[in-house]
């Protein structure tokens, strides 16, 4: 359905997000004709430019960054006229005004009352105050809405990110609040839901009397790419793990939705997040590891340690690598570890989740038949492809019983027809669909559970950082986490 009359404001109109993820996904959105028949763009920013200027330089974006190029069929001039630029200080109150004249401009130009969207994609120290300014401003009419879309980081820890969510709840109603994960618009996640609950067949097998456990490994070889100040803040427990993994979880582990009603849904996940068994400071060592890359080689080209990196402290503690042991303490998963990772500067860029299934009960082929044989495996491939591979036996052809691992694989390789994550999440928010975002309560009890873990790290600076190598699979102590157990890290072969 094409969504209503929509004006969205850009908070951080100049910067990064905006010119490789937002402009292009609502280009593409325009393309595939999902944009409201009347809409305005206004990216908001210090830097003075001119509508013109400002319209070049995120086509400029679009030509690097989009899934499509610029076509030839005048897209790009009919979607620019909807874009223009306004300069402000989103710190001064008084330039706030600015943004009601330009509603007020597009109302009358629209001939109605548009959703206006506010997108604050800014660092996060600006944002509680932006958003105390934007809620005084109280443009709501009785027949549109204001939403808010707050960028990640949500909050810094479960402190901040409670204050955040009490600041907003004071000024919006928690429907008009989207916080941002955009990998739960990845259509590969999205995928997760369909695999588990349109299909009759893996449901009866998903719990712990059939699973062994399950992995979820989000490697990527990049480092952190003049992001070393945010970064510094930051760390891979709280870039990825509080919110990337944790949802992934929730895909995995959630009992099956009733509706697909947004708060259904997201009660179902934070039913999850509340059952994973919370980790005591004492046995942080155990179930946690963090690593931190030097400097090496990454495909033949020299790369720079994190220390050396643009804006980084030169002793810095902050780990770019994190593996993590859960439980989730309820009658589906007790006793199956959720073993987690995931890290910069690794082998590889790859996503993927796999669920190990247990042994067959009682083995009757002959002895030479074992050799090879193997337990059931499901790998969800979440990127850079979306794939789902089934593992189970098969007898080798040949006067023999030999059996061997064979794969069933899925993978719709849709490459450029298939969305891209900001182009599904804008859809929704201009249609006021929010399920695939993230609800106040989600947000803190996933940092309830990575809070003892990150306040222990904080408390005891790691021995021995860098402790792994560029084109690596992370620190040896991850290895060890897992071999404890008896089992190995699945690392994928690359999506041909
Ligand atoms: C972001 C993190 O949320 O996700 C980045 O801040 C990370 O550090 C990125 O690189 C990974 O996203 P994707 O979609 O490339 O897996």
């Amino acid at each position: 359905k094409i969504p209503p009359a929509s004006l969205i404001f850009i908070f951080g109109g100049s910067g990064d997000l905006n010119y490789r993820k937002l402009s292009p996904a609502l280009y593409n959105l325009f393309i595939d004709e999902w944009m409201p028949e009347k809409f305005g763009i206004v990216g908001i920013g210090r830097s003075p430019y001119n509508d013109e200027d400002y319209r070049q330089r995120l086509l400029n974006g679009i030509r690097q960054f989009s899934r499509r190029k610029e076509d030839s069929y005048g897209h790009w001039d009919e979607f620019s006229k909807h874009v223009t630029y306004l300069q402000m200080d989103a710190e001064k109150e008084g330039d706030y005004q600015k943004i009601a004249e330009v509603v007020k401009a597009k109302e009358a130009e629209m001939g109605e009352h548009p959703n206006v969207i506010f997108y604050l994609s800014v660092a996060p120290q600006l944002m509680p105050d932006i958003a105390k300014k934007l809620g005084a401003l109280q443009l709501c009419s009785e027949t549109s809405t204001t939403r808010i879309v707050i960028e990640k980081p949500f909050g810094h820890d479960l402190k901040s990110a409670h204050e955040l969510n009490q600041l907003l709840m004071g000024m919006f109603k928690e429907e008009q609040i989207y916080r941002i994960d955009h990998y739960l618009g990845k259509e590969s996640v999205q995928n997760i839901l369909s695999l588990r609950f349109a299909n009759a067949l893996f449901e009866p097998i998903w719990n712990r009397h059939y699973i062994d456990y399950v992995q979820i490994t989000a490697s990527e070889t990049v480092g952190v790419e003049g992001r070393g100040g945010y970064y510094e803040q930051s760390g891979a427990l709280r870039d990825m793990v509080q919110n990337h993994i944790l949802q992934l979880m929730c895909m995995i582990a959630m009992e099956a939705p009733v509706s697909f009603d947004a708060n259904e849904i997201r009660n179902k996940k934070v039913d999850v997040l509340k059952a994973i068994r919370k980790i005591s400071k004492e046995e942080v060592n155990q179930v946690a590891v963090r690593g931190q890359y030097g400097e090496g080689w990454m495909k033949g080209e020299k790369v720079p340690g994190y220390k050396q990196e643009k804006s980084v402290n030169p002793n810095s503690a902050v780990e770019t690598f994190a593996a993590v042991k859960f439980y989730i303490d309820n009658w589906r998963w007790q006793d199956v570890p959720f073993y987690v990772r995931t890290g910069k500067r690794m082998n590889q860029k790859s996503t993927s989740i796999t669920i190990q299934f247990k042994t067959a009960p009682s083995y009757a082929f002959p002895p030479e038949a074992a050799e090879t044989w193997r337990a059931n495996r499901l790998t969800i491939s979440i990127q850079p492809e979306m794939e789902v591979k089934l593992r189970f036996q098969s007898k080798r052809a040949g006067q023999s019983m030999t059996l061997s691992p064979v794969d069933m694989i899925f993978n719709p390789k849709d490459g450029e027809n298939e969305p891209e994550a900001y182009e599904t999440l804008l859809l929704d928010v201009m249609e006021g669909n929010a399920t695939l975002f993230m609800r106040a309560d989600q947000v803190e009890a996933a940092w309830k559970i990575v809070m003892p873990i990150l306040e222990t790290w904080e408390s005891r600076p790691p021995a021995g950082f860098p402790n792994y190598t560029p084109d690596s699979w992370g620190p040896e102590d991850a290895e060890a986490l897992i071999a404890r157990d008896g089992h190995n890290w699945i690392t994928m072969p690359p999506v041909k």
